[in-house]
């Protein structure tokens, strides 16, 4: 949120002491900042902007060193990173703004505390403009049998979305029971959940405080640490999150359970696509059909759904002919089997997309990213059930 009340956290990379000390004296004084950590290395940033995703950047055009301000810039462009960035300088040296590397502000020293918060504050603001909200678009992997690949997908998914098109991404762990996601990445029981938000009035501070920051880039609201904590979370709970999700992220993918409920019908119901996973044996695709007949009572139009084919080509799998009389239509991508590199990055808690980018599976992936990256909104999304 902007505004003088909003909560900044600061990262700086500044490799002169008396700078980086004047800095911390200057917000000693302001509650509203919150300086994360101060780096006198440009190697080290990547990586630790990875970790604690920073709302500001804030970093010495003068850096000395192997990797220079610049070049922090530039890794974290290659990297799909998208965060405002404040460059600091001297009147030798002038800068100007420039958006392609993030740079939003430039703050020539010597600069008092009143220059510095007034940055701080832009360059908060430009990051919150840039922010979506009728652009932002909410996807919903679900599959109508268990183990089809639901989890795998919707964290793959987001991640590719993140990095290839620079899009804030959240996903949410819909597995309100098993939380799969808090499995997949090992979160600890202690990270907050969903549990955590006020349920009368959440806004983006209180989002701030419980969103889990996964190192490949996304955020995740995870689901609560016990099954039986699943029920406390309410429909109308969920739909308050999901509407402040869509204000705040350009993306909000929800991993769901193998079901058809409520929630999992409110989710559907705020969908901009569904994507609905398969797998080319008889008992899911007589699931799927099922499902179809459910999207189609639900008024939901076909190109909101996007059908995928998991772990298509496997051996003995039912012919492609079989999979469209099932489907009522050819799916829209197909993703390979490929057990060595999608359950070993599971079993690490990584995206397989990252672990390796040239794998079938992975530019299958990429591929169904750049569609919905681009996927026109449909009409009249919202249908009534
Ligand atoms: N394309 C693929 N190739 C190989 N293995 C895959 C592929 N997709 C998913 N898997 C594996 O299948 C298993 C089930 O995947 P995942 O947990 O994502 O399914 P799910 O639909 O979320 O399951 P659940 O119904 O329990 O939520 C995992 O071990 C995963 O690594
Ligand atoms: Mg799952």
């Amino acid at each position: 949120m902007s505004g003088p009340s909003a909560n900044v956290r600061l990262l700086l990379v500044e490799d002169v002491a008396q700078v980086s000390q004047y800095i911390r004296n200057l917000l000693n004084a302001q509650p509203h900042v919150q300086l994360l950590d101060v780096l006198s290395d440009g190697r080290q940033a990547l990586d630790h902007i990875r970790a604690v995703r920073p709302d500001v950047l804030m970093i010495d055009s003068l850096l000395q060193g192997r990797v220079s301000g610049i070049q922090v810039l530039e890794q974290l462009r290659a990297a799909g990173i998208g965060i405002p960035v404040i460059m600091i300088t001297v009147p030798q040296r002038p800068l100007k703004v420039d958006p392609a590397l993030g740079i939003v502000r430039i703050l020539s020293m010597p600069f008092s505390g009143f220059d510095f918060m007034n940055t701080i504050q832009a360059a908060r603001q430009e990051y919150d403009s840039l922010r979506p909200d009728s652009t932002s678009r909410t996807i919903v992997v679900h599959g109508a049998k268990g183990g089809v690949g639901k989890t795998t997908l919707a964290f793959n998914l987001g991640v590719a979305l993140a990095q290839a098109h620079r899009l804030r991404v959240m996903v949410v762990d819909g597995n309100l029971q098993f939380g799969d996601i808090r499995a997949l990445l090992r979160v600890p029981e202690s990270v907050p959940s969903i549990l955590q938000l006020p349920t009368d009035r959440v806004s983006e501070a209180d989002l701030e405080q419980v969103v889990w920051r996964d190192p490949s880039g996304i955020d995740i609201l995870l689901a609560p640490p016990r099954i039986e904590m699943a029920e406390m979370v309410t429909v109308r709970d969920m739909e308050k999150v999901m509407s402040l999700l869509r204000r705040v992220y350009h993306v909000v993918i929800v991993d769901t359970p193998t079901l058809v409920n409520d929630m999992v019908l409110s989710w559907f119901d705020a969908s901009d696509v569904i994507v609905e996973l398969t797998t080319a044996d008889w008992t899911t695709l007589h699931n799927s059909r099922l499902m179809a007949h459910t999207f189609s009572a639900l008024a939901y139009p076909p190109e909101r759904i996007c059908y995928v084919l998991n772990r298509a080509g496997t051996p003995g799998s039912i012919e492609p002919r079989l999979v469209v009389e099932q489907l009522g239509r050819r799916p829209d991508f197909a993703l390979p089997s490929d057990g060595r590199l999608v359950v070993e990055a599971n079993n690490q808690g990584v995206p397989f997309v990252l672990v390796d980018q040239r794998a079938a599976v992975s530019q299958e992936v990429a591929r169904i990213a750049a569609a919905l990256a681009t996927r026109p909104m449909p009409a009249g999304a919202v249908a009534t059930r």
